[in-house]
Parts: structure tokens; C-alpha cells; sequence
């Protein structure tokens, strides 16, 4: 399977999509907030640092997520495919990955732009729930998205909970920095004739079937 970057703004659905496709599909999913969060709950200096950043909606030092990405990129899981989410969010972060490919001896892959107005990204921000026991993403403003039972996992039974950066402060400054940063990398991948546009602006499936149609174009036969 080809590996997939996904780029989309705070809340776009870049989770939700990846672990769609990583149930289906076997992907590794390699999440850059996930492993920073996993830095930060030791609560050494380095872990503080990485959760105020978080908290406030700043982008963490390129040196330590490319160090924590460099790592996880070599464990076994990641050879049959992966799934960027996160990764890179800046042009410099862009190159620096390509370096890291050409070290491991990896391809770049598909890159996936997920569209959403900035509106929708309130409630989803807002509304979402994670689960600590399986990591399953949900949302109280929709009822497709809901637990069957309030702050409760319906695959594992987990306990839900909401990240300390999931507020109206935090989303604008996550979206300011999308913007500013991150949306030339859509320009940097246009030219190297790999970047591709999904509309996330519906439910969850209709962003899969997308997604499925286009790996099935491009030869990776997901059915
Ligand atoms: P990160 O964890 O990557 O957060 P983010 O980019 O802000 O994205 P989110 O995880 O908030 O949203 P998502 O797109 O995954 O949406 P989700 O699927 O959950 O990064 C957090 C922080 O870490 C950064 O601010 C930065 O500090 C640091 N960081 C991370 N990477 C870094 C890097 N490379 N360099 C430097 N710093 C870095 O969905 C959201 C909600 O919508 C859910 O409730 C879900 O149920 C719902 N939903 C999802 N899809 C749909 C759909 N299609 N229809 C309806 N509802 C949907």
C-alpha cells in the first residue's frame, strides 16, 4: 500500500479518516500530536514544554517531532504502508522528511488534502471525545458520532475524555498557524504532481468512500 500524508486544518477529520483506514486496511497510523501527547504525559522538563505548546496551539521544535517520527517510522508495522497525520506542517518540516525517507529508504506516497470550511470545525472541535482505552474519536453535536452511553467507550468501554487543547482559544490559534504554515505545503505537493483533495465536509463515510475511489484509481486496489 502507498503511504499517505494527510494535510487539514484543526478538526478537518485527519484521525477519524486515519483510523477508518487503519481498521479496514492494516495501515500504520503515525499521528505527530499522538506522539508528542505520549512525550508530554511523562511530565520531565522536555514533556512539560511539549504540553504547553500543545495547549497553547503551537507548532513543537522541528528537531523533536522529526526525532520522534525518525523512530517510529522504523518499527515493523510502518512497512506495509503508513498514514502521516500531522506530518509534516511546514515546508522546512516538508524537506526535512525527505531526508528521513531517502535515510530509510522509504517513498513519499499519496498526499491527501482533506476540504472543510473553518465554521464546521467549532463543533467538531468542541464536541470531541477520545477514548484512553482505544483511542476511538467521538462527537456529542452528532448523532452518528454520540456513545451510546455518556462518557463511555461503545467499542472498549473506556472512560472518554476531552484534550486540554480542544477549546475556542486553542482552535484559533491552531487554524491561524494551519493557515500561515501549513497550507503552502498544498502548493509544495501540487508541483511534485502528488497532492490530491477529498471533501470532509460531510459525514465520516462519505470522506472513506472518497478516499477508497481515489486509492483504487491510483492502483492500490482498497476494496
Ligand atoms: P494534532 O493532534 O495533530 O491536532 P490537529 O492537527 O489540531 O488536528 P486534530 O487532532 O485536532 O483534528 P483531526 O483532523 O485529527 O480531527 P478528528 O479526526 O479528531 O496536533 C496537536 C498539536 O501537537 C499541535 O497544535 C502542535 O502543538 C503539536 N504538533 C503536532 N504535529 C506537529 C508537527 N508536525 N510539528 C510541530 N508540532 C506538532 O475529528 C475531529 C472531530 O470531528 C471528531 O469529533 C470527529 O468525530 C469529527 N469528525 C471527523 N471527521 C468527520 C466527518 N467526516 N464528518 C463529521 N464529523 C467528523
Amino acid at each position: 500500500m502507498k503511504n499517505l500524508i494527510l494535510i487539514a486544518a484543526p478538526g478537518a477529520g485527519k484521525g477519524t479518516l486515519s483510523n477508518d483506514l487503519t481498521d479496514k486496511y492494516n495501515y500504520a497510523h503515525i499521528s505527530t500530536g499522538d506522539l508528542l501527547r505520549e512525550a508530554a504525559s511523562k511530565g520531565d522538563e522536555l514533556g512539560n514544554m511539549i504540553h504547553e505548546m500543545q495547549t497553547k496551539g503551537e507548532l513543537v521544535p522541528d528537531e523533536i517531532v522529526a526525532s520522534a517520527l525518525k523512530n517510529r517510522l522504523q518499527e515493523e508495522d510502518c512497512n506495509n504502508g503508513y498514514i502521516l497525520d500531522g506530518y509534516p506542517r511546514t515546508v522546512k518540516q516538508a524537506e526535512t522528511y525527505e531526508e528521513i525517507l531517502k535515510e530509510l529508504n522509504k517513498d513519499l506516497g499519496v498526499v491527501i488534502v482533506l476540504d472543510i470550511e473553518k465554521e464546521q470545525l467549532i463543533k467538531r472541535i468542541t464536541g470531541r471525545r477520545l477514548c484512553h482505552g482505544c483511542d476511538a474519536i467521538y462527537n456529542i453535536y452528532d448523532p452518528k458520532l454520540t456513545p451510546k452511553h455518556e462518557g463511555i467507550c461503545d467499542k472498549c468501554g473506556g472512560e472518554l475524555y476531552q484534550r486540554s487543547d480542544d477549546n475556542l482559544e486553542s482552535l484559533e490559534s491552531r487554524y491561524n498557524t494551519y493557515l500561515e504554515k501549513t497550507q503552502p505545503l498544498i502548493d509544495y505537493y501540487s508541483k511534485k504532481n502528488c497532492l490530491y483533495r477529498v471533501d470532509s465536509s460531510l459525514g465520516k463515510e462519505h470522506t472513506l468512500e472518497q478516499v477508497e475511489d481515489l486509492l483504487n484509481k491510483l492502483g492500490d486496489n482498497v476494496d
